[in-house]
């Protein structure tokens, strides 16, 4: 016989019900008190942006400290897909790509997390996050119910999402809300079915209780197609703008429920061969101070900017790719220094809020290393068996990036040349085919450069039977609008004179591997190519001590290419991305400290893609001090009237 169980006391019961009740950890929206709830009491959030894929994880905690001592209660950022899952089905969780750890560092530091999900973030990052092997099937309408798409970004969030789940405010984490999909209604598409797939998606994997919202211009027509039923609806606008207009925008599709700004631009973009963009701090003040006057919430994008380093950046259309920096002229500078703007910002805060007591971090040191002389190794051409060891893929016709399977960086195009061109014979292509950059050569000789939307057609002079290279440079994926879908290579034909080009030899160029195992080991060249304006594309090598007897080495620095053009750089094959001062901005590429070491020499590798320094010997990379970001040179007339227009692009 069970014994029956002893009664319970009803006040024992209450008890038990209600400590549960104040151990439940919630965040909740209230609808009757216009505000977040957060166990229970009203709670109103100053957030900031920072991207965990643009600063190494080396410097994680002290810049998320830094944004602590802001008195920023949460951090927000993207989840970029392809920084995950380069390649189909496989995988990228450690190291740098560690979110998990990321999101747990937060957490150990009270910063509360608003997490975008994606699967589209744009965020001026290669392709806005999309993997570019999403292209393989080239009708793919990408943000849509594409039945393609759609299965893609299940199994991708089969992956992520079961990763955040634990880290969720209600589990103990901290993951406050979480974005689907990114300014929607800004895209052509405008497919319900796709916004209710992924919250179905989100609410399998993530449950029923946490906030799923979304983001969109702040302006009506925008809100259109961007916001969902189940979904809550945010805005974004910057500086200058009319808070109470902007806010009325989201209250048309939230009558009731907490007012949220979840992009107030501290700063803005830059492209190659526009003016570096600066935001006075007086106007993010002030409208920060408007913002935060209604008891709204906010969120500051970006706080700190970070790095694109390697091939990471993005592009706009008209095509105008992104620089190396993503500085951003933000709070916190690409470096992760404290600026002018981050104490203006935190004397706004702490009217509003205790701000964390003690000292804040100080930016790091930086050092100069001073003048490196590098030497001369082969040209691109060269090196093509080290490069490309799993040697030519033929085709009748151009291939892109994606149908040779390499995403990123550069791919070597040759053909034979069929016919005597002694007369200077013009080689272009019709659709402006060229994305985004080739640098051609006969034999070797360099003979122009073919650019997306600048320059369709060169004349070229070589005889029948010549090797013509086209080492095409993809210079970053189109990141927003209706040209996301942004194929490399040579995506047309090529025309030379009245014939089109066939029996091509496609040479997908690993140059991070051959750089990483002992590009430096393979013998200089010994004579001079041309003596042209142009060279052929070429290797340029050295490396450098860190000095002793002085405290606290390495240290950050930023590297200086006086003289030479445009091309890519790797310290220690760790790949830093794009230098390009001949167009500016940008003129300095930041080193962090994390990629140098005291005990060996330092290795620098400079692939400059059209002229180095002129004058035998003279190839000098400078390490210096102060970063220059803000460079004039090559000013693109065109391009600044295009972009200048500030929140015109959508708040990207
Ligand atoms: C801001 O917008 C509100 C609402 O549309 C309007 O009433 C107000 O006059 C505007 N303020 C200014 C300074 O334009
Ligand atoms: C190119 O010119 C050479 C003479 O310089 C001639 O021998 C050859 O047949 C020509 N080739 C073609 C394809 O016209
Ligand atoms: C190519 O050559 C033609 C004829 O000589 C000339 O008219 C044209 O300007 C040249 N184009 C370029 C881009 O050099
Ligand atoms: C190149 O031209 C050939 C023949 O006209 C055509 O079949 C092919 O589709 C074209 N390829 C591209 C990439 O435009
Ligand atoms: C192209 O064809 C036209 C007409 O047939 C001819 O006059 C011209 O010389 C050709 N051009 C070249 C570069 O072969
Ligand atoms: C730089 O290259 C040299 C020669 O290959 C090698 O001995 C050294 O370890 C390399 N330095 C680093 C930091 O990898
Ligand atoms: C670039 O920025 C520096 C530092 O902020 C400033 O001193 C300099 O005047 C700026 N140069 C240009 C050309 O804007």
């Amino acid at each position: 016989m069970v014994p029956s169980p002893l009664p319970i006391p009803t006040w024992l019961l209450l008890f038990f019900i209600s400590s549960a009740a104040a151990l439940q950890r919630t965040f909740e929206i209230d609808y009757n008190s216009n505000c977040f709830r957060k166990d229970g009491q009203p709670f109103r959030y100053i957030s900031g942006s920072i991207h965990y894929s643009r600063v190494p994880r080396f410097y994680w905690k002290d810049r998320l400290l830094k944004m602590k001592m802001a008195g920023l209660d949460a951090i927000q950022l993207y989840v970029p897909w392809n920084f995950h899952e380069s390649e189909p089905g496989k995988y990228q969780f450690t190291g740098d790509h560690d979110i998990e750890a990321f999101l747990q560092m937060a957490n150990d530091l009270e910063l509360l997390v608003i997490l975008r999900a994606g699967p589209y973030i744009c965020a001026e990052w290669d392709m806005g996050g999309l993997p570019a092997w999403l292209l393989e099937k080239e009708s793919i309408v990408l943000r849509s119910s594409d039945a393609d798409y759609l299965a893609a970004v299940s199994r991708w969030m089969g992956v992520l999402l079961p990763k955040m789940k634990p880290l969720l405010y209600q589990n103990g984490g901290p993951i406050i809300t979480v974005q689907v999909e990114n300014e929607y209604g800004s895209y052509f598409t405008c497919d319900y079915d796709y916004l209710r797939h992924l919250v179905k998606l989100f609410r399998q994997h993530l449950g029923d209780e946490v906030i799923l919202f979304t983001t969109d211009g702040a302006d009506v027509g925008l809100l259109r197609c961007g916001a969902l039923q189940g979904l809550y609806v945010t805005v974004d606008f910057g500086p200058g703008t009319n808070v109470t207009a902007a806010f009325l925008s989201q209250r048309h599709s939230e009558p009731r429920g907490p007012l949220v700004n979840s992009e107030f631009y501290t700063g803005w973009l830059d492209h190659w061969g526009q003016r570096h963009s600066v935001v006075p701090s007086q106007v993010i003040v002030k409208t920060l101070n408007e913002i935060l006057m209604l008891g709204a919430n906010v969120n500051l994008y970006v706080f700190i900017g970070g790095t694109n380093f390697g091939f990471w950046n993005g592009a706009n259309m008209p095509y105008a790719p992104q620089p190396t920096s993503y500085d951003y002229n933000a709070p916190l500078s690409e470096a992760g220094d404290l600026t002018e703007k981050y104490f203006a910002i935190r004397e706004v805060i702490r009217k509003y809020k205790k701000i964390p007591e003690g000292p804040i971090p100080p930016s790091t040191p930086k050092y100069a290393y001073g003048q490196i002389a590098l030497v001369k190794l082969n040209t691109v051409a060269e090196l093509l068996n080290t490069l490309c060891q799993g040697g030519p893929i033929k085709s009748i016709y151009p291939l892109t990036f994606v149908q040779v399977k390499q995403y990123f960086g550069f791919v070597l195009y040759r053909t034979t040349l069929p016919q005597n061109c002694t007369e200077p014979t013009p080689l272009f292509t019709v659709l402006d085919g060229i994305h985004d950059r080739a640098y051609v050569t006969i034999d070797g000789v360099p003979q122009g450069i073919l650019e997306r939307g600048k320059s369709i057609l060169i004349n070229i002079t070589g005889k029948a039977g010549a090797d013509l290279d086209l080492l095409v440079e993809n210079m970053g994926r189109v990141n927003y609008g209706r040209y996301n879908n942004d194929f490399k290579g040579l995506v047309t034909n090529v025309t030379l004179g009245n014939d089109t080009l066939s029996y091509w030899r496609i040479f997908p160029l690993d140059i991070d591997s051959a750089v990483l195992y002992g590009l430096q080991n393979q013998s200089p060249a010994s004579q001079p190519l041309s003596d042209t304006q142009l060279l052929a594309p070429a290797f340029y090598v050295g490396s450098f001590s860190i000095p002793t007897g002085i405290p606290d080495l390495p240290q950050d620095s930023f590297i200086k290419f006086t003289g030479w053009t445009k091309g890519q750089i790797w310290i220690n094959g760790f790949n830093l991305g794009r230098y390009w001062p001949a167009r500016g901005p940008q003129v300095t590429l930041f080193v962090p400290r994390h990629i140098l070491t005291t005990s060996a020499p330092n290795n620098i590798t400079v692939l400059e893609l059209e002229r180095p320094p002129q004058g035998e010997g003279k190839y000098i990379v400078e390490f210096v001090d102060t970063p220059i970001l803000n460079a004039t040179l090559g000013y693109d007339m065109k391009i600044v009237q295009l972009f200048s227009r500030g929140g015109g692009l959508g708040n990207l």
